[in-house]
C-alpha cells in the first residue's frame, strides 16, 4: 500500500505543477490527485470535498489546514457565531416541502457523520441525508466543471434548479452563507488545491448565491436560468437589477424542536448552546475560521479557469487524499 501511495504521490505531483487554463478545476485535481480522470474518480473527489466541508477534517494525516465543518455548532464567521446545525437536524421549521411555510426535516437521518467519514453520503440510499449529500456532490461537480457529470459513475444533478426555492424558508444571512462557502474553500485547501483556484470558486459561489433578490441566473446548464439567491435575510446585499417582487422575503424560521434548535430560530427562548451531535469524534474544532484568502467580487459563469499554479499545501495535501482513497478501498 505504501508503494502504491508513493507512486501516486509522485505522479500527482508532476501533474499538479500547473493547471492549464482550458482544464476545469475538477478535471485537473482529479487527475493530479487520483491519477486517472474518469467519472468514478471525479465522484470520489467531490465526495471528499463535500464530506470534509460538511463534517470537518476526517482524513489522515491532517495537513494543517483545519476545517471546522458546516455541522459544527460553534462556527465563527467574521467574529460572529454561526450554528447551521438546526437547519439540518429538524430543529427549525426551515425546509421547503412545497407549502406556504417552512417545515422541520431531519436531513441527518442516514447515519449522520459516521458514513461521511467512510467517504459515503449516508448509511443507506433512501434517506434524506443520502439525497442531500449526493445532490451536493452532483451540484458542486457541475459548478467545478467535472467533464464526466452525466456519465456512468457520476449522475447529473437532478434536484431543484432554484437555490432560492430550496433555501427560502431558511432566511440565511451573510454570516451563515459566508461560513458555508468558507468551509468549502477550507476543505479544498486541506486537499492541496491552489489558493488561486479556491479564490476563483469562492468568488463564483458568492456571485451566484450571496445577493438578495438576484435576477434569474444559470447555475446548472441543463436547468437554465433560475432564481439562485441563497442569502435572503435583509442583511444580505441587494443584487444589482434586483427582482424582489418575484422572490418574497420570508420571516426567520420558527423553532420546531427547542432542544435541536439550540437557541436558534425566530421564537427561540434561550441563547445558543453547543452540541457536538454531528461531529466526528477526534475532529479538532478551532473556534473560528476565515476564507483562506480574500474573496470579494466575482466573474460570471460556473468555474472560471484562472491560472492556478501555487501549491498550498502541496505534497501534504496529496498525502491526505491518497490516504483517504486507499483507506476507502
Ligand atoms: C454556496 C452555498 C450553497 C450551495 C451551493 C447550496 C446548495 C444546495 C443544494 C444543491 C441543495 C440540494 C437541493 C435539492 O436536493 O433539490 C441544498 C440543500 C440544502 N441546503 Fe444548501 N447550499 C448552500 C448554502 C447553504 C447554507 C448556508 C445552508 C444553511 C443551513 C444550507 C442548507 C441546506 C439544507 C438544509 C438543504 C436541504 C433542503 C431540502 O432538501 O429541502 N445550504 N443546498
Amino acid at each position: 500500500m505504501l508503494l502504491k501511495a508513493t507512486a501516486l504521490l509522485a505522479a500527482a505531483n508532476a501533474v499538479l505543477a500547473q493547471r492549464p487554463s482550458n482544464t476545469s478545476i475538477c478535471d485537473y485535481y482529479t487527475e493530479a490527485l487520483l491519477k486517472e480522470n474518469n467519472a468514478t474518480n471525479q465522484y470520489t473527489l467531490l465526495t471528499l470535498l463535500v464530506n470534509t466541508a460538511v463534517i470537518g477534517n476526517y482524513t489522515q494525516p491532517n495537513v494543517g489546514v483545519s476545517v471546522p465543518g458546516i455541522l459544527n455548532p460553534d462556527g465563527m464567521y467574521n467574529d460572529t457565531k454561526v450554528n447551521l446545525v438546526p437547519y439540518f437536524n429538524g430543529g427549525l421549521a426551515s425546509s421547503n416541502t412545497g407549502g406556504m411555510s417552512g417545515m422541520a426535516v431531519n436531513f441527518l437521518d442516514g447515519g449522520g457523520a459516521a458514513p461521511l467519514m467512510k467517504n459515503m453520503p449516508a448509511a443507506d440510499n433512501t434517506s434524506k441525508q443520502y439525497k442531500l449529500l449526493t445532490h451536493l456532490y452532483e451540484f458542486f461537480g457541475s459548478l467545478l466543471g467535472c467533464s464526466e457529470v452525466g456519465m456512468a459513475g457520476f449522475a447529473a444533478y437532478a434536484g431543484d434548479g432554484s437555490m432560492y426555492e430550496v433555501h427560502k424558508f431558511m432566511v440565511l444571512d451573510p454570516f451563515e452563507v459566508g461560513y458555508f462557502i468558507t468551509q468549502v474553500g477550507l476543505s479544498a485547501a486541506s486537499f492541496g488545491v491552489a489558493q488561486s483556484d479556491i479564490d476563483a470558486v469562492a468568488m463564483s459561489l458568492e456571485k451566484l448565491f450571496d445577493n438578495r433578490c438576484a435576477p434569474k441566473t444559470t447555475a446548472i446548464e441543463a436547468q437554465g436560468p433560475q432564481y439562485q439567491s441563497i442569502c435572503t435575510d435583509e442583511k444580505c446585499p441587494l443584487s444589482p437589477n434586483s427582482t424582489c417582487a418575484a422572490q418574497p422575503s420570508m420571516e426567520q424560521p420558527l423553532v420546531a424542536n427547542a432542544t435541536l434548535a439550540m437557541g436558534e430560530g425566530r421564537n427561540a427562548s434561550s441563547s445558543s448552546s453547543s452540541s457536538s451531535m454531528s461531529m466526528p469524534s477526534g475532529t479538532s474544532i478551532p473556534s473560528g475560521s476565515s476564507m483562506p484568502s480574500g474573496t470579494t467580487t466575482g466573474t460570471a459563469s460556473p468555474m472560471p479557469t484562472s491560472e492556478g499554479t501555487q501549491l498550498v499545501p502541496g505534497m501534504a495535501g496529496l498525502a491526505v487524499i491518497v490516504a483517504a482513497v486507499l483507506f476507502a478501498q
